[in-house]
């Protein structure tokens, strides 16, 4: 596992692969208990990477047992559990709906969820400081890159 850390002892961002999206889920699901309400993980990445995957390990990970998918006709869905809600947010048509009020995320974001936003760049500056980013890339067949930072 290669990892870059800043002064602290404490090691800030760490990189690892995984070979499915089984593992992609069992590492999401290994991060998911240190978030909590309010938190925003970012999850950046090109298309079929495995970021709504991510988001699934995390979702059931909480004991929320929803089907986990892309948003489709929105620009997110909400997982409601008994403990925890989680918002799912993929922005990626954002950049279309320039005509729609960036307020409309303020229904996925109110403080009280756990947010994780697929494609976040749209919303640039509206997110406030992010828990966790994500970033993962292909790799080759089902091996993918995943750099996970903290802050
Ligand atoms: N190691 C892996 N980790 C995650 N997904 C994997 C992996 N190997 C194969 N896959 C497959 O890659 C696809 C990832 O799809 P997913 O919808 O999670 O990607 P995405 O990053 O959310 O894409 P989009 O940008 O279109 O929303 C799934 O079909 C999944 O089964
Ligand atoms: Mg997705």
């Amino acid at each position: 596992m290669g990892h870059s850390s800043d002064q602290r002892a404490v090691a800030r961002s760490w990189t690892l692969e995984t070979s499915s999206a089984q593992e992609t889920e069992g590492l999401a699901a290994e991060l998911a208990p240190m978030l909590k309400a309010g938190d925003v993980v970012l999850l950046k990445g090109e298309l079929g990477t495995g970021k709504t995957t991510f988001v699934r390990g995390v979702v059931h990970a909480l004991g929320i047992k929803d089907a986990v998918n892309s948003p489709t006709f929105s620009i997110g869905h909400r997982y409601v559990g008994e403990h925890t809600t989680v918002s799912h947010l993929d922005l990626y048509r954002l950049g279309m709906l320039e005509e729609e009020d960036p307020g409309l995320l303020g229904d996925y974001l109110t403080g009280e969820e756990i947010a994780l936003i697929e494609w976040p760049d749209a919303a640039h500056g509206l997110l406030g400081e992010p828990r966790l980013e994500i970033k993962i890339s292909h790799r080759g067949q089902d091996k993918r890159l995943i750099e996970v930072s903290q802050r």
